[in-house]
């Protein structure tokens, strides 16, 4: 892959060393130009009601090609939270079930099940405790019963950079007949994900991390197998069978029939946890940042992150540093942690020089990307030699 040739589309890399795509990528120059020419346009002419709705079409569609799915198997959220929301309140849950989650998750995958216990919708949430920052298939094995509803985890973990194995809990799981739901945040755009492979049921993933697009746009992927088995705790205009979009995409006008207000007939596709109107510039933004992961597809660009991540910890062994990411090849990502004292200040004076990495609690995390260069991590090292 030409690096350099990616390096000039993306305006940021030009005086920064930047490290933390788990934070939020940088935006690409066709990212921004999209969403500036969205501005330009809307500022000169108001509001394209029917062609903005088949971008939102157009983007569903590129995000299923990312992730092998079907076009009927995605909804257009948001963020991660609402869509992860959406499904866990349209769950078929039973007395006495459960739900298994990790504590390598990212908040909202905990405390969305909390939220619902406290309603007195779920008995039981089963958090799984880390051990040497991962956590063993075999903990899985013990949490996950026929009294378990579903599984919920990151695919790779916020905090350390774990990368669960997701097939096979995802196996241990479907054993119980209990569905297996995933944040794929850290992962899209990381490694290739091919969501029927994986076996998984539902995923959601936003854009603006690795896939280097804006905030305001997210996607939720519910298997086509398992939609009819969900019933949405709410349902909005944009969620019905005879919705706008299906409407302009039926080639009718868009408020030619009135809306029938006798009853509700959620969409038989995933579209059915599709709320209200989207942000349509960040939905835009979205799909010229999912072309761009396109062009440089996770496959390619896996192996250069090994290579760079590969660096980084030889690199922070060699000056002594305390890992706290996993180390072995299957249980690694893009994501990079270690013991720093004054993480906060550490980050702070690298911003200042240049080096843009991310603290969180008493760890540093440096997340580079498939476009970041050998360089930079040298850099990075020189770096964290005088703290
Ligand atoms: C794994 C993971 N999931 C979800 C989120 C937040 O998602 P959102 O704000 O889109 O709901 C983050 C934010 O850092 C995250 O790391």
């Amino acid at each position: 892959m030409d690096i350099d040739g990616v390096r000039t589309q993306i305006p940021l890399l030009a005086n920064t060393v930047y490290l933390d795509s788990a934070g939020a990528g940088p935006p690409p120059k066709i990212v921004h130009e999209s969403m500036q020419s969205f501005l330009d346009e809307w500022r000169d002419n108001g509001e394209k009601w029917e062609a903005w709705l088949l971008e939102i079409v157009k983007t569903r569609e590129l995000f299923a090609i990312l992730i092998g799915a079907k076009l009927e198997e995605i909804a257009c959220v948001p963020n991660v939270t609402s869509g992860l929301a959406a499904v866990a309140t349209a769950l078929r849950i039973k007395p006495r079930q459960n739900i298994v989650v990790s504590e390598l998750n990212f908040p909202t995958n905990v405390y969305i099940w909390h939220s619902m216990k406290q309603r007195g919708l779920i008995s039981e949430i089963r958090v799984l405790r880390q051990k040497d920052g991962q956590i063993p298939l075999r903990d899985f094995e013990k949490a996950i019963d026929d009294k378990t509803a579903a599984v919920s985890v990151d695919y790779v973990s916020w905090i350390n950079g774990c990368r669960e194995d997701i097939a096979n809990v995802a196996k241990i799981a479907h054993s119980h007949r209990a569905l297996m739901l995933v944040d794929a945040f850290h992962a899209v755009g990381v490694m290739p994900i091919d969501v029927h492979q994986l076996d998984v049921d539902v995923l959601t993933c936003g854009t603006y991390k690795w896939l280097m697009g804006p905030h305001g746009a997210a996607f939720l992927y519910v298997n086509r197998k398992i939609l009819g088995d969900l019933d949405p705790s709410i349902v909005g205009w944009h969620g019905i069978s005879d919705s706008v979009i299906a409407r302009v995409l039926g080639k009718r006008d868009t408020f030619g029939k009135p809306f029938d207000l006798d009853d509700v007939d959620p969409a038989k596709d995933a579209t059915r946890f599709e709320w209200g109107t989207w942000s349509v510039i960040s939905v835009v933004g979205s799909k010229a940042a999912i072309e761009f992961t396109l062009k440089y597809p996770p496959n390619e660009r896996e192996p250069l992150i090994d290579k760079l991540t590969t660096r980084l910890l030889d690199g922070l062994k060699k000056k002594g540093r305390k890992i706290t990411s996993p180390l072995e090849k299957t249980r690694r990502s893009g994501i990079v942690t270690f013991e720093v004292a004054d993480a906060a200040k550490v980050a702070q004076k690298m911003q200042s020089e240049g080096v843009i990495v991310a603290p969180r609690v008493n760890t540093l995390r440096v997340s580079p990307h498939f476009f970041n260069t050998e360089n930079e991590i040298d850099a990075f090292l020189e770096k964290i030699e005088f703290t």
